[in-house]
């Protein structure tokens, strides 16, 4: 059976990595949330004081970078694989505000982006894989034979994030919430490096009013298409 890269593509908090994983399981591929490796690199950077909301050091992230090894494993009780930073679970850790509110800052270096590129085409390079991020269909598979651009309103992203963190028990107000998916929208598109836009050959989604069902049988039904072709 003829197996493809998936790449979904989008702005933050669009529901990419629900949909991506449904994606993966039904089709048995493996499902990589690139964005968890560049907050694993932002805990990373946060743990060794080398980020706050008031000072980065850029020079001593890069400098210490060989020392962030990120990682996956599969977790079969939850069904899909987890991030590690040096043997480390931290997929909780990640997925704090405060991560949220560094990790752009911290996905615009050029050092950062070659690392994690390096390792996620490596775990592609057999095809059958879901990747989900900014630059996937961009920079990380230009050749993968499908691109999604995922888009939804703001409005309709932060209520979801707000949601999300919420259930979880960290006390967030929705403002920052919606502030942080806005900034992270125009840092993530305007970086100089990899930013994120929607390649030329990608179907664009916006699920603003879809369930995930409905984007999920979507997405299946262009696989089937290009099995079949
Ligand atoms: O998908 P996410 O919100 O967990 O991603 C966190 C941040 O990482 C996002 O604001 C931008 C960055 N990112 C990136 O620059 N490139 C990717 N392929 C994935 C994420």
């Amino acid at each position: 059976m003829k197996q493809i890269t998936i790449a979904i593509d989008g702005f933050s908090s669009t529901g990419k990595s629900t949909v991506a994983k449904l994606v993966a399981k039904a089709l048995g591929y493996v499902y990589v949330d690139s964005g968890a490796m560049y907050r694993a690199i932002t805990f990373f950077a946060m743990q060794n004081d080398m980020i706050s909301n008031n000072h980065f050091s850029k020079d001593k992230l890069i400098a210490e970078l060989p020392n962030a090894k990120v990682s996956f494993k599969f977790n079969d009780e939850l069904g899909f694989a987890e991030v590690y930073l040096n043997d480390e679970n931290i997929e909780r850790d990640i997925r704090t505000l405060e991560v949220s509110n560094l990790v752009s800052t911290i996905a615009a270096i050029p050092e950062v982006r070659a690392q994690l590129v390096k390792i996620q085409k490596e775990i592609g390079k057999h095809k059958a894989v879901v990747m989900d991020g900014r630059d996937i269909g961009t920079v990380v598979f230009p050749d993968a034979e499908l691109k999604i651009f995922m888009s939804a309103s703001a409005d309709t992203r932060a209520a979801r994030r707000f949601k999300e963190l919420s259930d979880r028990g960290e006390t967030v107000s929705y403002q920052d919430v919606l502030e942080n998916v806005q900034k992270r929208d125009h840092l993530d598109s305007t970086r100089k490096d990899s930013p994120l836009y929607k390649a030329e050959d990608a179907i664009a989604i916006d699920n603003s009013n879809l369930t995930i069902q409905e984007q999920l049988d979507f997405i299946l039904q262009q696989v089937q298409t290009i099995l079949k072709a």
